[in-house]
């Protein structure tokens, strides 16, 4: 039986207009420009506005995008996985708006939430749809509105998350690229650092939790930073002994985009330079399932095919892992 590995073959990403600013934080509240950058690295983030319009929206421009560059009809896709934590509504989930939006019919699609590391884990997922042979065209969208569950009254989590999604083309391939190798891992008893309290089954909504304000994220920001500057690293650190790398057969480090200090850490752990890391987070914050996929699509025009490249993600959950893939393609499509 032919052996065929999973390539991203696309990549395309959308961000909304408006830019919420440090400068616009520091009057809604106590904060400063300074703060933010020294603690976190950012200095604004893209905000999705306007009445009825959700994640779907960010995901379809997303999809619409990788659709028209990489040639691709909807009828050809066969799978659609978005992951999100801010679906559009509870149910029916995201994927299956997204799919109803650009047209793709013939698939069936499913949402996953993983926190941050959601992305990851359904470029995870989507893969192994294609290296059964199952499957040859899967989508796979990261795609967060997180500013519907931010609450803007609370500096310690305003000033850090923002809105925007991209999506990945997933398809076979014979040759020497593709995802190689891959390394997830979950501790559920993280959960009690970073949730949002109410909304779910255990606390329907009520005016009781609206009043409370436990419908937006709730995050002890030290207790996460320090599972994450650890388990980012370790997971990155790990997937490169176990695949033989060195820091010089490293071309990117794709890494999650929560906290500049987290991300150069990770990089530090890894023993890459700067110049290696996509690093956006200065221009748009964390946009949770977003992070990943956006840092793809800007520097697309500078991967070559055969570059070794590491995502890496923490998150919510908690949720980490790390993903060794050798680029498919030269340049921008
Ligand atoms: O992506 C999902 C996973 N999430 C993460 O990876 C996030 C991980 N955590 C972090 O990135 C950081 O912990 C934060 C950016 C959230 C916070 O940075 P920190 O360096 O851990 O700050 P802190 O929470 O220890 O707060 C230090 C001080 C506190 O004041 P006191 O108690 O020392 O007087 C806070 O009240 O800074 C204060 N503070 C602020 N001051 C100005 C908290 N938020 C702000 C703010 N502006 N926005």
């Amino acid at each position: 039986m032919t052996q065929f590995r999973a390539a991203i073959t696309g990549i395309h990403a959308w961000a909304p207009d408006y830019l919420l600013t440090n400068k616009e934080l520091e009057t809604m509240v106590d904060t400063t420009d300074e703060w933010i950058m020294t603690r976190t690295g950012i200095k604004e983030r893209h905000i999705l506005k306007g009445e009825g319009k959700g994640t779907s929206d960010i995901g379809t421009e997303a999809v619409k995008g990788l659709l028209k560059k990489t040639g691709t009809s909807p009828d050809e896709v066969d799978l659609l996985i978005c992951a999100t934590v801010t679906p559009d509504m509870q149910f029916p989930a995201t994927a299956n708006i997204i799919s109803d939006k650009v047209g793709i019919k013939n698939a069936f699609s499913y949402d996953l939430n993983a926190a941050c590391s959601g992305f990851i884990y359904a470029l995870e997922t989507g893969a192994k749809f294609i290296q059964s042979g199952a499957y040859k065209k899967v989508v796979v969208v990261g795609a967060d509105k997180m500013s519907s569950i931010v609450d803007y009254t609370d500096r310690t989590t305003c000033i850090i998350f923002g809105d925007a999604g991209g999506a990945v083309l997933l398809e076979p391939t014979t040759e020497d690229v593709g995802i190689m190798d891959t390394k997830m891992g979950t501790d559920g008893s993280g959960r009690v650092h970073l949730h949002q309290k109410a909304g779910g089954s255990v606390k329907p909504a009520s005016h009781e939790t609206v009043d409370a304000r436990e419908h937006y994220i709730y995050q002890e920001g030290q207790a996460v930073f320090k599972f994450a500057v650890t388990n980012m690293a370790d997971v990155s650190v790990d997937i490169m002994k176990r695949n033989n790398l060195t820091s010089d057969d490293i071309a990117w480090l794709v890494p999650h985009q929560a906290n500049m200090r987290i991300i150069e850490a990770t990089a530090r752990r890894m023993g890459l330079d700067k110049e290696k890391v996509m690093i956006n987070i200065e221009r748009y914050g964390n946009t949770t399932n977003g992070t990943i996929p956006m840092c793809l699509h800007e520097w697309e025009h500078r991967l070559k095919k055969g570059d070794n490249v590491v995502l890496a993600a923490f998150g919510g959950g908690f949720t980490w892992g790390a993903v060794y893939l050798k680029w498919a393609y030269d340049g921008s499509k």
